[in-house]
């Protein structure tokens, strides 16, 4: 609604839970993406963009429909073709429906695809916590080898030691095959079925649906009764028991530091075998870097081939409040700065500028007609390289003030062929 005349006008701010990343910032995100594309290349891995709006049967079927995510978590609506849709709430379905509608399981038997971008999630928001962030999404199908895990597992620790994280520490564990699952969650139901007055109201429901679950939620009662709980891992067949010593053989001929969790479950139902999370003590509540894991199921339930799969994701927000100070990237600041004052010194100063940018070297100025001394000490706030100084006088003798910001020292250069000059004292530098 519009105010009532004389009264100022509020201001729309952003959606509670999503961010701008401003200038300043996106310098560290612009070092985080550039340093997992370089990682990533080298391991053979090829960019993959995906659509952040998808058909909302793609994550009820791939994440879980007992997931808290595809529960409550979801930014699902009716389009105005009333066509159920969700903005994605994750990476991983969106890249193996593209993967199927693309058949580039065709080719080469091993596709290795990564993708960046935002994720929807409605959670309450909180520090480390948003409704949309960033993932730094990989994903490897057509292979089952132990190796393969522990390669995109050590992928993984390496990319986050050359953004410089300290003190992450990498959890693994084994979730088991649809073959080793079933005995294990009746085992589990009976365990909990004892337990059932101390859980609360949704595991109690989880119970029937998906016990697993209980390990993943927060809630008091829920965490004492899964604390003494019989543990998937001594439960998995000989051949999940088996693949699991070699994911742990290869991470260590890698030598990538890990310990086992066996109490974890991660939140999206798809995986099978080998989990693993990162995590840090400096974030508080919300402690996990990065997650991920072998979905060997997950295309063939969506209707593909029988084609195994491992991946991971990390949180860009979390990742960038770690870094360590100074790691920012630096923010770039004009190699030469005009200060003009005057119609006539504008027109130079309009000239040479677009000039010298389209030779690749950064010039800036000012049209606002404020005064030089005012134009100089903004060269000088911006972190100017040269400024070059066109006044009334410098028109009329028809050459400017040349001053090197860095040593102070000044000369005269004439404005004919100004540019030329410019540009050669800028290529010297
Ligand atoms: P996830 O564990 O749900 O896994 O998410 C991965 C990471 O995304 C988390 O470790 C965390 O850093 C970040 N994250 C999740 N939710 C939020 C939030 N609300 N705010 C900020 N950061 C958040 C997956 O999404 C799987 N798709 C990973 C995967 C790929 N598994 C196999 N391939």
């Amino acid at each position: 609604s519009h105010p009532a005349p004389g009264e100022p006008m509020e201001i729309i701010t952003a959606v509670r839970g999503f961010k701008d990343i401003l200038p300043g910032e996106t310098e560290r995100w612009q070092f985080v993406e550039e340093t997992a594309r370089k990682i990533f290349s080298d391991f053979g891995f090829k960019e993959i963009r995906v659509p952040v709006l998808e058909k909302t049967e793609l994550f009820r079927r791939s994440i879980g429909e007992t997931t808290d995510i595809v529960e409550k978590e979801m930014y699902t609506f009716e389009d105005r073709g009333g066509e159920s849709l969700t903005l994605r709430p994750e990476a991983t379905a969106s890249v193996m429906r593209a993967f199927l509608e693309h058949s580039l399981h065709g080719g080469d038997s091993v596709s290795k695809l990564f993708t960046f971008g935002p994720m929807f999630r409605r959670e309450r928001p909180q520090k480390g916590r948003y409704r949309q962030f960033h993932q730094i999404n990989v994903e490897l199908l057509g292979s089952a080898d132990p190796l393969v895990d522990a390669e995109v597992i050590h992928m993984l620790m390496l990319f986050l030691e050359r953004v410089h994280l300290k003190n992450v520490s990498l959890e693994i564990n084994s979730l088991g095959c649809p073959g080793c699952r079933p005995a294990f969650r009746k085992v589990l139901g009976q365990f909990l079925s004892q337990k059932e007055k101390d859980l609360c109201e949704d595991c109690r429901r989880r119970l029937g649906t998906n016990p697993l679950r209980v390990f993943d939620c927060k809630v008091e009662g829920c965490r004492a009764a899964v604390s003494s709980a019989p543990l998937l891992i001594d439960y998995i067949c000989a051949g999940c028991a088996g693949h699991f010593r070699e994911v742990q053989e290869g991470l260590k001929v890698l030598e990538t530091g890990f310990s086992l969790n066996p109490r974890m479950v991660r939140g999206l139902d798809y995986y099978t075998k080998t989990t693993f999370e990162v995590t840090t003590k400096a974030l508080g509540a919300q402690n996990a870097v990065a997650g991920g894991g072998r979905y060997d199921r997950l295309v063939k339930d969506l209707g593909g081939p029988e084609v195994p799969g491992i991946g991971f994701a990390a949180g860009v927000e979390r990742l960038i409040s770690l870094l360590p100070e100074g790691m920012e990237g630096v923010s770039r600041s004009p190699d030469l700065y005009v200060a003009a004052l005057g119609p006539e010194a504008k027109k130079i100063a309009f000239r040479l500028c677009n000039g010298i940018r389209r030779q690749g070297f950064l010039a800036e100025t000012d049209y606002s007609g404020r005064s030089l001394k005012s134009q100089m000490k903004r060269s000088d706030r911006l972190g100017a390289g040269y400024t070059l100084l066109i006044g009334e006088n410098e028109i009329r003798e028809g050459k400017a003030l040349l001053r090197n910001m860095k040593d102070g020292s000044q000369g005269s250069i004439g404005l004919e062929g100004a540019e030329a000059q410019l540009l050669s004292l800028l290529k010297a530098r």
